[in-house]
């Protein structure tokens, strides 16, 4: 139907292709940069922008999740409204609340189709501040041609997957592979750390650093034995220069077939599966190991989630290309094209996303058993409380403090970000 508008509250009204539709938006949202991230939202913003008429922009963040808070925190300082929809790690509702509209009015209840514990931990006093877009959990990748050709288990413990890597490293570095490492991690000083390291201490049931109740829990035998225990592997079965690798750097060398064993999120598997990879077809995937026979697989739990800035001019157009991305729809196609695990358990049944993503029902425990990092209770300090951690995890690993010196000094530093008895 075609109207013939002249007053100025129709005025904002254009004719698209015959059709009448409100002004078209122009839309900016932030996207990942690791990997495929950035092709495979393209892909879904443009077939938004075809359907709605709306433009989209995107807002490339750096690699690093540490950076790019950094950077969102300059756009929040300014309230700029350059963005409009933005990726929020699970760890910074608490950090970045002030600044995220609630979605309750936007999204009629669908965020009950998602997993309940990402959907509290995005809801503050009330307001759902983010809508649950994939889940990460920290996994072990290992190849399997390596481990078959050297008649070894994957490994259960740390102390068996040390053993493991050093035999196979030595054997091939003999045999003429001088680049091979046994294990590779996310030990530069940032939040890629505190995932590992909270895993290693989770590991020996060390506790997780700062315990739900805000109780600064670091300082025990059980966190030392699992810093030292990282430390171990700095020059015998990583290369030193593992301090400096954030994701991306240990899935480049793990990819060039340079590395028995790789510590990663699911993102890696769907890259490791392509044409160019070098182990396609060589890689497994299993649960991180235990920290000796007496302790636990842990996964640290990532993921991301979309918001949209209070500042943005187009919150309806925002929350509608919100809603697209995070419909099980949206969360399939990124399933299936990039390995990222859905938020909506529905999807874990479906027949497609398992074929791409064996690992989800494999290793569903995983996913729904994970470690969380202390956000919720240090809420506006976590990254501080977080840089303290990675800091002690960095102070250890390099050799420049042995762990029950790094976890007494990060106890104190701890107390101090948190002065007093509260958060
Ligand atoms: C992944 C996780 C995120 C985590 C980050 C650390 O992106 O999803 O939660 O903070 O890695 O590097």
């Amino acid at each position: 139907m075609k109207r013939h508008v002249f007053g100025a509250a129709v005025a904002a009204l254009l004719f698209v292709g015959g059709v009448e539709t409100a002004a078209a938006a122009e839309i900016t949202i932030t996207s990942g940069s690791a990997g495929q991230d950035f092709e495979i939202f393209k892909k879904l913003i443009n077939e938004w922008s075809a359907k709605t008429g709306n433009t989209v922009k995107l807002f490339n963040t750096p690699n690093s999740t540490t950076d790019t808070l950094a950077l969102l925190r300059q756009q929040f300082g300014a309230k700029s409204s350059e963005i409009d929809v933005l990726m929020v790690d699970v760890i910074w509702p608490g950090v970045i609340k002030q600044h995220l509209m609630d979605l309750k009015p936007y999204t009629k209840g669908s965020e009950k189709n998602h997993f309940p514990a990402i959907v509290a931990n995005n809801t503050i006093n009330g307001k759902l501040l983010a809508m649950p877009w994939y889940i990460d959990a920290g996994l072990l990748y290992y190849r399997k041609d390596l481990l078959d050709k050297y008649k070894k288990p994957v490994p259960a413990t740390w102390e068996e997957m040390r053993a493991t890597a050093q035999k196979i490293q030595d054997a091939e570095r003999k045999a003429g592979n001088k680049e091979m490492q046994g294990y590779v991690f996310q030990g530069k000083t940032y939040e890629g750390l505190t995932c590992n390291a909270l895993e290693w201490v989770s590991s020996y049931k060390g506790g997780s650093v700062i315990e739900g109740n805000g109780k600064i829990t670091i300082d025990n035998p059980q966190a030392v034995k699992a810093l030292d225990m990282a430390a171990s592997w700095i020059g015998t079965i990583s290369p030193r220069n593992v301090l400096s690798y954030t994701e991306e750097e240990a899935r480049g060398v793990f990819q060039n077939g340079n590395s028995i064993f790789m510590r990663n999120w699911p993102y890696a598997w769907s890259l490791a599966q392509k044409d160019d990879s070098k182990v396609k077809g060589k890689v497994g995937v299993a649960a991180l190991p235990k920290g000796g026979v007496d302790g636990q697989s842990a996964a640290s739990l990532g993921g991301w989630s979309l918001a949209i800035s209070k500042y943005s001019k187009h919150p309806a157009e925002a929350a509608d290309l919100l809603l697209y991305l995070t419909s099980k729809e949206g969360q399939k196609r990124r399933a299936i094209q990039g390995s990222y695990n859905p938020t909506i358990p529905e999807l874990y049944s479906d027949a497609e996303v398992l074929k791409a993503v064996p690992f989800a029902s494999s290793l569903y425990e995983v996913f729904t058993h994970t470690v969380a990092r202390p956000s919720t209770v240090t809420g506006e300090k976590y990254n501080e409380a977080s840089g303290a951690f990675w800091n002690a995890a960095y102070a250890t690993l390099s050799g420049k403090n042995k762990g029950t010196d790094s976890v007494k000094k990060l106890s104190g530093d701890l107390a101090h970000i948190r002065r007093g008895d509260k958060w």
